[in-house]
């Protein structure tokens, strides 16, 4: 593969771009602030039906995302890498850190929890160190008996590194992960995109080189592995679809033989068009977690100057290329409060008549990604699409 598949070092900030980072949190935080305080008024003329907490949780998401630039975000979250290594020390699971000749990375995690206590010896420098060795050690175990493999493409507008409730999410929201016997977890950690690194077809070229490995050298047969994303990473998810039949020409195309099927896919809340002109866009927009303003500019980065075309926006895949899929069942859920609602309501209406192991859910009442979006925001209920989600993964690997 050719050397461009290497991660470039995301950007980084100058003593300037750390006081303009400050500054802008501090203005979220105050814009906040007076969002609290006007809250009693905005609910008395009933122009906002959200609970406080409700209110703030979503104002304070839509201005974090519009509120910093890519670069910014790369800085203030914690990397892909270190929300994989901190899930799998927190809830005891087996992983090892996957690292491929042209550089794209990945975590493998166990599908359930080592039953064993590791010891962690005295030393504070070594103690985090000697459970991960154990942990690796045991994976290596695991990784031997392993026979369903979940690989994951995670969220985040291609700008933002894995959430922890992404993680969950993987682990259909048990308290500890809990898959039955000889299931294991890739997490993609793809290049994260700003003005300069990583656009559009990377992260494509990374999750085929990712699927690659685990088909070639791995020898774990695409009828025995489910691919899963939701927001951008259900971009990609649809992107690797197509390809595997319409094989993008700057992107090597997967070795699988001609027979062969994944055996199913998940996308949650996909991001389908890089186009934000749909109607819902601003219908939607006082209801969703997202803007379309972040969603121009993140698709801005990530086209880097490149046309639309159906590996970056699926839904200008002609329908035809929905037939003949290289995956069994389909598993598509999103919420009919999105603003990207009206494009994945079309996507998946075509997908669905072309491929009819498809099974749709447009969930009223239910925001981007809304069973993430809940655990992030702390909401006190369980979304439906939780619900129908967790059933159809407890099906299958439990
Ligand atoms: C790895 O996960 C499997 C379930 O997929 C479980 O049976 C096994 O005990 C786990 N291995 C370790 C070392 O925890
Ligand atoms: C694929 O899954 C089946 C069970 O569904 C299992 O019998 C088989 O061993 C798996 N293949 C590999 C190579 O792990």
């Amino acid at each position: 593969m050719t050397a461009t598949s290497q991660q470039p070092a995301p950007g980084s900030l100058t003593l300037w771009g750390w006081l303009c980072l400050l500054a802008k949190v501090g203005g979220i935080v105050a814009g906040l602030i007076f969002k609290a305080v006007r809250y009693p008024f905005l609910s008395r003329k009933s122009k906002t039906k959200r609970s406080f907490h409700h209110y703030i949780a979503y104002e304070g998401m839509i201005d974090f995302q519009s509120g910093l630039s890519a670069v910014e975000k790369h800085t203030v979250l914690p990397s892909t890498a270190w929300q994989c290594k901190s899930f799998a020390h927190g809830n005891n699971l087996p992983y090892e850190k996957v690292t491929l000749h042209d550089g794209t990375l990945a975590f493998l995690l166990n599908g359930s929890s080592s039953s064993t206590k590791h010891a962690l010896g005295l030393n504070p420098f070594t103690r985090g160190s000697k459970k991960a060795a154990a942990l690796a050690e045991e994976m290596i175990v695991a990784k031997q008996k392993a026979n369903k493999v979940i690989v994951y493409f995670h969220g985040g507008g291609y700008v933002a590194a894995i959430l922890p409730q992404h993680l969950h999410l993987i682990y259909s929201f048990e308290d500890k992960p809990r898959y039955k016997d000889g299931v294991v977890v890739y997490v993609l950690a793809y290049g994260l995109v700003d003005e300069k690194a990583n656009h559009y077809p990377t992260q494509l070229r990374q999750a085929i080189s990712l699927l690659d490995h685990i088909i070639n050298t791995e020898n774990i047969p695409p009828s025995n592995i489910t691919l899963m994303g939701n927001s951008a990473g259900a971009n990609l998810l649809l992107s690797v679809i197509l390809h595997l039949s319409h094989p993008n020409p700057d992107v090597p195309p997967l070795n699988m033989k001609d027979d062969e099927k994944f055996a199913a896919a998940v996308a949650i809340s996909p991001w389908c068009n890089m186009d934000t002109s749909a109607e819902s866009m601003t219908t939607n927009a006082n209801k969703d977690v997202l803007a379309a303003s972040a969603l121009e500019y993140w698709g801005g980065n990530f086209l880097g100057g490149r046309s639309l075309e159906p590996w970056n926006s699926p839904l200008q895949a002609p329908a035809e290329w929905w037939t003949d899929l290289k995956v069994g069942e389909l598993l598509m859920i999103y919420g009919e409060d999105e603003i990207m609602r009206d494009d994945t309501e079309v996507l998946c209406k075509r997908v669905q008549s072309a491929h009819p192991q498809t099974t749709v859910y447009g969930l009223p009442g239910e925001s981007h990604e809304q069973m993430a979006m809940t655990k992030l925001l702390h909401l006190p209920w369980i979304s439906d699409s939780e619900k129908i989600y967790t059933a159809w993964m407890k099906e299958r690997f439990y």
